[in-house]
């Protein structure tokens, strides 16, 4: 695997951030970093999406410019990913000049190929959604089934896109790349959905909507959100259809000749970026604008002669409580409010739990009693205490020293390197909660061989060799564990790899069950818990401090 290109979803701008997009991120994040112990090139790209009717209607509500909301509010995104670790390679602002220009030249490039034209059209469109609704999706009063408001009847003149000529070519592809939608039970819902389309408004009336991207040559309009926002997957790596020069040269006749549509385009420019990481390996989306991404999206790609992502991803939705987040519940959560009221130095707990609140794909749920319960659990109680509790008795017992012979067949071996593997498979489905339940597992099993060995007795027996070998097992997986834990609990697997003298950059293929090295490995003063359980009073000091 030579590169990795992942994206997330660019979040509106018309509020802060709340736990369902940080879900996205830190599910997202978390793949990231698994295949950097995979591949040396990842390139994660998020962002914010800042144009449309909303953001210009919040901006007039509170008395600012839009840009002037944008900023403000793309800074909140900003700052909360960084209290998150969210490690992104990029930052994409769909108000960046550079995206605008590449936004624009792709509408034209469309519009000169026949792909859009204008057509003059009256429909429901949703301001929640950004997009007009087909009257059959409303709910029996009228209503958005999603947002739960009243579409605008909207009746203006506008460019439209052929859909409808690349359903065909779509349709064929979902069929045939069983793994393009993940997971999988959501393909039939797309290729329903694919049945009745049509050819979509991707303009607004400048009089209607001033916060647009204008159309090149018609300033008259603007362009609708979801080609604005879409192409920032490719215009973040470089990706800008250039204006071939009219010459009369046999390298552009013949390229000519091959293009049916006789576009003035050359077929693209490809910056060095854009040729190395396109086609995308992932876009991971929350479920409801999957159909943006597996149906316009592919269109929109085609008729740019553009080759489609390998995998999109769709996650299901946070709810907090059971309850639907919405503002007028008043239950919106904040991420950094909850690392803020448990007191946490570092996110990894947060990281943990949301990434495992559910199964691929599945709805999850927030609440803080089981936040609590659940990382005290597992992160405290099983994989934090096996480390404190082993590297005590290695001090205890052989002042911190690994002698040669506890060196020697480990019968956890096999159980962790298994589990590297499955862990992998996982990941390549995006199974990111059932990867952590199976580290979980490898922990719990290794919590059961120290209490089955019973170190401590065989210390009391005399039995040092025996002990110090049960010892070195243990660490030995340890090591494998502080790796596996890593893309959820950076922080965490640093120290747990530091008191192992073990070099966390050590790639997921290159793990070995001989991890730990002969000679003094750690001393009193130097062992440390990883994770302290929440409310308990160590922590509460430690936050003090
Ligand atoms: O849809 N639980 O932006 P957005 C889980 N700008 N995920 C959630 C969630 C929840 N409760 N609420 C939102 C947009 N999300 C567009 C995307 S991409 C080219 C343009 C997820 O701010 C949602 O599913 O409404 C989406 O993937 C992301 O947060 C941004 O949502
Ligand atoms: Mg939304």
């Amino acid at each position: 695997m030579e590169k990795y290109y992942l994206t997330t979803a660019i979040d509106y701008v018309n509020g802060a951030p709340h736990i369902g997009h940080a879900y996205e991120k830190i599910l997202t994040d978390i793949i990231a970093r698994h295949y950097t112990q995979r591949c040396d090139d990842v390139f994660f790209l998020t962002g914010t999406d800042e144009h449309g009717i909303k953001i210009q209607k919040t901006a007039q509500s509170k008395g600012v410019t839009p840009k002037e909301l944008c900023d403000e509010n793309s800074q909140k995104f900003k700052d909360t990913w960084k209290a998150l670790d969210i490690d992104y390679t990029k930052f994409i602002r769909t108000t960046d000049d550079y995206h605008e220009k590449a936004v624009q030249k792709i509408f034209d490039k469309l519009l000169q190929k026949g792909d859009i034209y204008k057509h003059s059209y009256e429909g429901w469109y949703c301001q929640g959604c950004e997009c007009f609704l087909n009257p059959k999706d409303l709910t029996e009063d009228g209503l958005c089934p999603d947002h739960l408001k009243k579409p605008d009847i909207v009746s203006e003149e506008n460019y439209f896109f052929k859909l409808t000529k690349y359903k065909d070519a779509i349709i064929k592809h979902i069929k045939e790349h069983p793994d393009f939608i993940m997971p999988e039970f959501r393909a039939n819902e797309v290729l329903n959905q694919l049945e009745d389309i049509q050819d979509i408004s991707v303009s607004r009336a400048k009089s209607n909507v001033q916060w647009g991207i204008d159309v090149l040559n018609d300033p008259e309009q603007s362009i609708y959100v979801w080609i604005d926002a879409l192409s920032n997957y490719i215009t973040a790596i470089g990706y800008e259809p250039e204006i071939a020069a009219k010459s009369n040269n046999s390298e552009n006749l013949q390229l000519q000749q091959t293009d049916t549509d006789l576009s003035p385009y050359r077929p693209i420019a490809l910056s060095p970026n854009f040729k190395k990481y396109w086609p995308v390996d992932v876009h991971v989306i929350g479920k409801d604008i999957l159909k943006f991404h597996s149906i316009y999206w592919p269109a929109f790609l085609m008729a740019l002669d553009l080759p489609l992502p390998k995998h999109i991803f769709a996650h299901g939705w946070i709810t907090i409580d059971e309850a639907k987040m919405s503002k007028s519940l008043g239950n919106v959560v904040s991420p950094t409010s909850v690392l803020e009221s448990f007191n946490l130095e570092y996110p990894d707990a947060f990281r943990y739990y949301m990434a495992t609140s559910a199964p691929a794909g599945r709805d999850g749920n927030y609440s803080d009693e089981d936040f609590k319960e659940k990382v005290n659990a597992h992160l405290a109680n099983s994989m934090g205490n096996l480390l404190n509790r082993t590297l005590s008795m290695l001090v205890k017992y052989f002042d911190g020293e690994v002698k040669p012979e506890f060196k020697g067949e480990n019968p956890l071996a096999k159980k962790a390197l298994g589990t590297v593997q499955i862990v992998k498979n996982h990941f390549d489905n995006f199974e990111i909660a059932e990867a952590g339940q199976e580290i979980i597992k490898l922990v719990d099993t290794v919590n059961k061989y120290v209490q089955d060995s019973a170190p401590w007795t065989l210390a009391k027996e005399e039995k040092m060799t025996e002990c110090g070998q049960v010892l070195v097992n243990v660490l030995d997986v340890m090591c494998i564990i502080s790796s596996l834990i890593y893309p959820y609990c950076p922080n965490i697997a640093k120290s747990m790899s530091e008191q192992l003298s073990f070099d966390l950059k050590t790639k997921l293929d290159n793990l070995t069950a001989d991890n730990i090295k002969i000679g003094k490995l750690i001393s009193k003063e130097d062992i440390k818990p990883v994770f302290l359980r929440l409310d308990s009073e160590l922590a509460d000091k430690s936050s003090k401090k």
